[in-house]
């Protein structure tokens, strides 16, 4: 159904619309996921399924396309000195330079279905003393609205949770079939918005924070894009805010707008003042 020509325009759009970039070797999979959705919801040509995505303002529907082109792989505690290095380190660090009745604030960007934020609480649980203090609140987004649907229902399978700590598994989850249902305690501490990082005005909507994540999302990006959210990402984050990033995840620009680090085991960005 879809020529070449065809796939560089849907292309195009997609990724004006969300930063992510489908190159031409992921052609083939990318039409076997979207030919099953066009002809179950009728497209008979290219045509009139790219006029409805174009200009047909019906946003269900390029919600359905975005959520085909995500990948979403994540799981708890993943690249897991990275969560030692914000426990160990850098949270102590803006725990002693802010007056206590300040909340610290923690984006995940993207979230995908929670493992990463819900690792956040649950070494923060883990932790206590910081908790005990002071506030803090947890905020994930993704562009993808069924993933945080899924994010919000906290059910996992064995895979995603294989490397919990034990006595956190025992305490925050309950086994149910083949699944781990999360503990609602640490289900409503995080916030979960669908978020397109690209549009800035829904960035600004999610006010500053000190600390951002984002892994493995800047991976599927170009340069160009990337260079738009490094300068997003400093616009979101409070003077001094740190930025963790996937090993894997390249930040064009980042070198003049943030300072790099080592801090424990994690090469970790700070927002120039
Ligand atoms: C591979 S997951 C990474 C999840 C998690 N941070 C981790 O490292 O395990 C990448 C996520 O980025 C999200 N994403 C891609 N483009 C996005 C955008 N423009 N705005 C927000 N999220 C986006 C996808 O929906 C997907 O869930």
């Amino acid at each position: 159904m879809l020529n070449y020509k065809d796939f560089i325009k849907v292309r195009d759009f997609l990724y004006r619309k969300t930063g992510i970039y489908i190159d031409d070797k992921k052609q083939d999979s990318f039409i076997k996921k979207l030919a099953p959705y066009l002809e179950e919801n009728g497209y008979e040509n290219f045509r009139s399924f790219f006029h409805t995505l174009r200009f047909g303002n019906n946003q269900n529907f390029i919600q359905d396309i975005i959520n085909l082109i995500t990948v979403n792989e994540t799981y708890f505690y993943r690249e897991k000195h990275q969560f030692e290095s914000l426990i160990d380190i850098v949270l102590p660090k803006i725990h002693k330079s802010k007056p206590r009745n300040e909340t610290i604030r923690i984006l995940c960007a993207p979230s995908s279905s929670g493992e990463e934020p819900y690792t956040i609480a649950l070494n923060l649980l883990d932790e206590g003393t910081i908790l005990a203090e002071r506030d803090i609140e947890l905020v994930g987004i993704d562009i993808d609205s069924k993933i945080i649907n899924k994010a919000k229902k906290g059910t996992y399978n064995k895979r995603s949770i294989q490397f919990i700590p034990n006595h956190l598994l025992k305490k925050f989850f309950k086994v149910d079939g083949l699944n781990f249902n999360i503990d609602n305690m640490i289900k409503g501490a995080v916030n979960f918005k669908v978020a397109n990082i690209m549009d800035k005005r829904q960035m600004r909507q999610l006010g500053k924070f000190d600390i951002i994540f984002s892994r493995n999302m800047l991976i599927y990006f170009d340069d160009e894009s990337r260079r738009d959210v490094g300068v997003t990402f400093y616009d979101l984050l409070k003077s001094d805010g740190y930025i963790f990033l996937g090993h894997a995840d390249k930040m064009s620009r980042i070198s003049s707008l943030f300072r790099t680090q080592k801090l424990g085991k994690s090469l970790i960005y700070q927002k120039y003042k």
